[in-house]
Parts: C-alpha cells; structure tokens; sequence
C-alpha cells in the first residue's frame, strides 16, 4: 500500500521505517527541513538502537523517502498517518496546533481519485478523531469548494505503545494492534496494512530477532478493534495504569524505607503474582519522558471537562512528583549542606538507550542542585548533546566520561540506569571522588558492593543493614 507518515519524531519515524520495512511504499514528511535533510543521508535526528540500520533495509523493502511537502504523497497514499507532537499545554491540555495543522494539510491534498484513511497515530484527547474529520473536510473545503462532495475519506485512532529504547522491537512485534475506525472500509484498509504484521510474515532483521513466542506466518498478533472513543481512551488507560504502577512502587519503596524492609523483595513478590505482573514495578526516583506526565495531565483535564474530578491519576502526579525530590533530601541526609558541593549526576535521559529529556527527573534536580548553591557535573552516554542544545542555561560540566564526572566529586547520583553503569568499578570511583557517597535512583547497585567499595550508600526503599540480633536464650532462669 502507499503510505504517508506525517511527523518524523521517535513515533513517526519508526512507524514509517517499519511499515516500510513490511513491504509498504512509504513518504515520511515533516515540516523541520533539518530532519528531513538528516534523515535523507540516513542519519535519523534522533537517537533509537537500530533505526538507523532499519532503514536502508526499508529502503530496499517496500521503499522510504522522506519529504517536506506534504501534497504529493496524499494524494498517492491510501493510508496517511498523523504522528505529530501534542505536546501539554501549562493548564495540562494537550497542544492540538501540530495535529490541526497536519489534518487541514491532508484535507487541501486530497483528490477524489482514490479512497483513504486518516489515522491518528499521535496521542489525542478522546474526541479528537471527530475533530481530525472536521478538520480533514475544512481542508478539502477550502482547496476544493465544489466537488467536497466526491473525495472519500474515513478517519481511524491507532494509539502507538512503543517505549522509547526499544521502539523496533514493540512496532515488529507489538503486544497488541488497536484500531478505533467507526466503518467497514476504514478497519478494513487497516487490516490489509497490518497484516504482515498480525501474521509476522517478514523476515525478522538481525538486530530486532522475532521473540520465540511469535511464529512467521502465523496470526499471532491480536488486533483490536474499537470505536475511535475507544481506542482513544486505551492509550490514556494504558498509560495512566503503567505510571500508577511505577508510583505504587515508590510508596511502597517509601513505606520499605521507614519499617526496614527491602522494596526489591517486596515488589518480586507481589510481581510473581499473576493478577499484577512484574512489569513497571521499579522503585525509583520516579518516571519522566514525554507521555506519562503529559497524557495523564491531559485525561484529568477531559475528566475535568466532565465534571469528574479523577483523584488515583491526581494522586499519581503528586506521588511522582514528591520522588525525585528524595534525591535532594537523601543527599542533605549524607552531606548535610549542599552550598559548595559538588555533585555528579550519571545519566541525564529519562530513561536509557534513548537521547530523550523530555521531562527527565535530571533536569529537575540539576536545577535544584544548582538553585541550592551545589555544582554539578553530568556524564550520560548519549543525552549529553541534546541536554546542551535544549537547556543552554542550565550550569552542568559535561564530563567525557564516568571517571571524569567523579573526579573530587561529595557524591554520585545514579539517575538513569545505562546498562554499562552496572558494570562499573566502585571502587576506583570511589577513591576518586572528595567523599564516597551514593546516591542510587534506580537501584542499580548492590548495597552491599556498593559499601565494600568504600561508598555510602543510599538507595530507593532499601533496607539498612543493622547489627544482627543477640541470640535469645529463652527459658534459663539464673
Ligand atoms: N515518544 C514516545 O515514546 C511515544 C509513544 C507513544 C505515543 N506517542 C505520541 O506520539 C506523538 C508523537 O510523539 P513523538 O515523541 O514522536 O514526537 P516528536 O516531538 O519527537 O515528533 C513530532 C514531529 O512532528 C513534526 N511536526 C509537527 N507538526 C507537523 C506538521 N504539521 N507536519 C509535519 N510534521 C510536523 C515535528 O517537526 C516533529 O519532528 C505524540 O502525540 C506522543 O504523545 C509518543
């Protein structure tokens, strides 16, 4: 099938590489020249492990060109995907410009020589997909004021789930395809693109392997279909319910902490349990990126709208917000004052394996950092350009290195868990740095490794080694 992808972000991009890849001809198009000329010598403007691999390979497939204009691809496409930004708005509403935009444009590029489908691949308030209609036809009015009437058109809602790190993997072989459409041609049209995908039938590429529960060839892949209302709605539930998740850790973690008990053991074993699962029950400094924050902020605001006032997602912003400041109080805890210090912050991205800051917890604690007098300095194996370019103010020393960021350090943050953070030598750090201490967001470290290096150590709800118990000699009068 002919496909647009409209917006070449960590959603757009992989969407169109990967549909590319399973055989559609494909024109990504976005309205930042930067990236489309970036993207065109092969280089993607963001970082994603394996996207850069993966599209000379769609490239070779169904073929994958990137555009600016947006018209010419419309009107060869049957299906034109929207995956711009909406960003939230200070009052928590999302930012719906990008999409408008985006909806009017297809609108003025269509002809009446095919049949096509809109899907909103972006995360919208529920409602949008009646909006993103309108807003197609006023285009259609305003480039083509009398034969409105003949150009066919049907508007789906396919919420994305990727995570950011390991994007190729969730659009190759995602848990589950939603698709809200409200006629029979428009889910059907979506069926027909999806279907190598449902049956698996492409060759899985070397550095995205098929996981051994799925076969080629087989459907293995459940496809829902919803109304658009619907479909909507799952993505604010699914993220919703994964934060609450992280937030449920932490206030356990929390509770850990006060009565000595280790959150890791706890969370097994409330993991292990099939009602719950174990996915998402990290206790930490709390969850960042561009979704969480920003969907749940847009769902208490439609709740709002409603007149509904939803106080688990209220309580879910509130619990995340308190735990990353536990950073700040946990190294008042070990250093008393913060005035002077220096402090290394490891990881600045809001997750690993992606360059993306978007409401990282880094930022918010740099800044504090810096607000109370401290210094800081960072070292984050990919994020470090990006945290420059975007926060040009913020006063961090950008370090080449761990070491280097450790150098006469008072303490060390462990912010974002990189995987070659977890092999590193603690104690060659620790004898670099001014005091040893350890602050460990994201419970990389073994406690008790940590200490045998000669750090202080503080992680999120971890129990405190204490003295063990006298034996008790019960029963022996003197
Ligand atoms: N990033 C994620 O992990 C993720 C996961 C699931 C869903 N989503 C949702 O997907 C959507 C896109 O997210 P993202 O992270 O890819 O955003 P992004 O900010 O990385 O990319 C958006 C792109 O759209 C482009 N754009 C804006 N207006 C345009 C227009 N009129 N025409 C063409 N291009 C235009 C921008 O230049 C930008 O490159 C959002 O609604 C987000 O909530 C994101």
């Amino acid at each position: 099938m002919r496909v647009t992808v409209i917006g070449t972000g960590y959603v757009g991009t992989v969407t169109g590489a990967c549909l590319a890849y399973l055989g559609h001809r494909v024109t990504c198009v976005d309205t930042d020249l930067s990236k489309i000329e970036k993207l065109r010598r092969g280089h993607p403007a963001i970082y994603e492990p394996g996207l850069a691999e993966l599209i000379p390979l769609a490239n070779d497939s169904g073929g994958i060109n990137f555009e600016t204009d947006l018209e010419p691809s419309v009107r060869e496409s049957d299906v034109i995907f929207i995956a711009v930004g909406t960003p939230p708005l200070p009052s928590g509403e999302s930012n719906l410009t990008y999409l408008e935009s985006a909806a009017r444009g297809i609108g003025a590029a269509m002809d009446s020589s095919r049949f096509r489908v809109v899907v909103n691949k972006s995360t919208v308030p529920v409602g949008s997909g009646n909006l993103v209609e309108a807003l197609v036809r006023d285009g259609i009015l305003e480039s083509h004021p009398d034969p409105a009437d003949s150009i066919e058109f049907g508007v789906a809602s396919n919420p994305e789930f990727l995570r950011e790190g390991s994007a190729i993997h969730d659009s190759l072989y995602p848990d589950r395809v939603v698709v809200g459409a409200d006629d029979p041609a428009t889910l059907q049209t979506m069926r027909q693109l999806y279907a190598p995908l449902i049956e698996q039938r492409f060759k899985a590429p070397s550095f995205a392997p098929r996981p051994s529960n799925l076969q080629s060839g087989i459907a293995a892949i459940p496809m829902v279909a919803t109304t658009i209302t619907s479909a909507e709605m799952i993505k604010y539930s699914a993220n919703a319910f994964l934060a609450l998740k992280i937030g449920f850790s932490n206030e356990m973690a929390n509770i850990c902490e006060r009565v000595g008990a280790e959150v890791i053991e706890v969370m097994t074993g409330i993991g292990l349990d099939a009602r719950i699962g174990s996915g998402f029950l990290n206790a930490g400094i709390g969850w960042g990126g561009s979704c969480f924050g920003k969907d749940i902020s847009s769902l208490l605001h439609t709740a709002a709208e409603y007149g509904y006032q939803a106080r688990i997602l209220e309580a879910s912003l509130a619990v995340n917000r308190v735990q990353r400041s536990l950073v700040i109080q946990k190294l008042q805890e070990k250093l008393y004052i913060l005035k002077g210090r220096t402090i290394a912050l490891l990881g600045l991205a809001f997750k690993p394996n992606t360059d993306d800051l978007r409401d990282a917890p880094s930022i918010q604690i740099a800044e504090k950092l810096i607000q109370m007098g401290a210094r800081v300095r960072a070292y984050d194996p990919v994020a470090m350009g990006a945290c420059r370019e975007q926060h040009p103010n913020l006063r961090i020393t950008y370090c080449d290195d761990v070491l280097a960021a450790a150098e006469h350090a008072d303490a060390l943050v462990l912010v974002t868990e990189w995987p070659e953070f977890a092999g590193l030598d603690l104690k060659q750090l620790a004898m670099r740095m001014n005091q040893a201490v350890l602050i460990d967001g994201r419970n990389l470290f073994q406690p008790e490794l940590a200490r045998a290096a000669g750090f202080e150590y503080a992680g999120i709800g971890r129990a405190v080694p204490r003295p063990a118990p006298k034996p008790v000699s019960a029963g022996v009068a003197d």
